[in-house]
């Protein structure tokens, strides 16, 4: 077992979510307290559905607002218009945005349909720096490693850019599209190096699926073939797994 992270194990998918879901919430409620408003980063994929759904569940009982939040999401699909039924942003709306008291302006995703998207990768990154930096950072995990887009071979400083899709991530994520044809060979994703300015980090994985690559970020080397490893690196990083994604990590 790797001592250097913080690892919480819920015995099913559903509790790791809530879990997630009531780290958020606390970190929301704080912020809330303090003079710096709260920098949520977002990840999207189907784990953390139900961790949308949770907080979305919160507000409407009324136990959180999330009325002060500033949220940047990890990524967007070079090409993809906002309103494209798989962009990341119409995820974020259907997920989580259109259920909460979050202002929209202070919603921030890249825009996949920009005409320089380069350029548009160098505007997110500084809104990220302008921001202040993500106070807590929610990310999910590739079968092979990758956080946000950081594919195999991302170097632990990277910043916001525009990447190519391994054929591993475009076939895990063509269950999304029609067909495997329509999935984007491109991406806006945020750095590994912008993820480690995170205060704190969260890492949510569900599912045997996930398994080696869980075990490879905690117990494997720090290495970039494995970006997830890097965050070895954070001083103040939470891995919440189900006991499936937990079944590899060494005693
Ligand atoms: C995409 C996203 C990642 C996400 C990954 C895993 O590649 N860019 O941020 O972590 O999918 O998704 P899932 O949770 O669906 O397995």
């Amino acid at each position: 077992m790797n001592f250097r992270v913080s690892i919480d194990i819920a015995p099913t998918a559903a509790e790791a979510a809530i879990r997630v879901s009531a780290r958020i919430a606390e970190h929301i409620s704080i912020a809330a307290m303090s003079p710096r408003p709260c920098r949520l980063g977002l990840a999207t994929g189907s784990t953390p559905e139900p961790v949308y759904c949770d907080l979305a569940g919160r507000v409407a009982r009324g136990e959180l607002s999330m009325a002060s939040v500033a949220t940047f999401n990890l990524d967007e699909y070079v090409g993809l218009a906002k309103d494209h039924p798989q962009s990341y942003h119409t995820y974020m709306h259907r997920q989580l945005f259109d259920h909460v008291d979050i202002d929209l302006s202070q919603t921030h995703l890249p825009r996949g349909d920009a005409v320089d998207p380069e350029q548009e990768a160098k505007r997110y990154e500084q809104a990220i720096a302008a921001a202040g930096d993500m106070s807590c950072q929610l990310l999910g995990i590739g079968r092979n490693g990758h956080i946000g887009f950081n594919e195999p071979g991302s170097e632990p400083d990277s910043l916001t850019r525009v990447v190519q899709l391994t054929e591993d991530t475009i076939r895990a994520n063509a269950r999304f599209f029609d067909d495997i044809d329509d999935v984007p060979r491109q991406a806006i994703t945020v750095g590994i190096g912008t993820i480690l300015r995170s205060q704190h980090i969260i890492l949510l994985a569900t599912g045997e699926s996930k398994a080696s690559a869980v075990a490879a970020a905690i117990d494997g080397p720090v290495t970039k073939g494995h970006p997830a490893s890097f965050l070895q690196t954070h001083p103040k990083v939470t891995f919440v797994l189900d006991r499936a994604a937990a079944g590899l990590l060494r005693d």
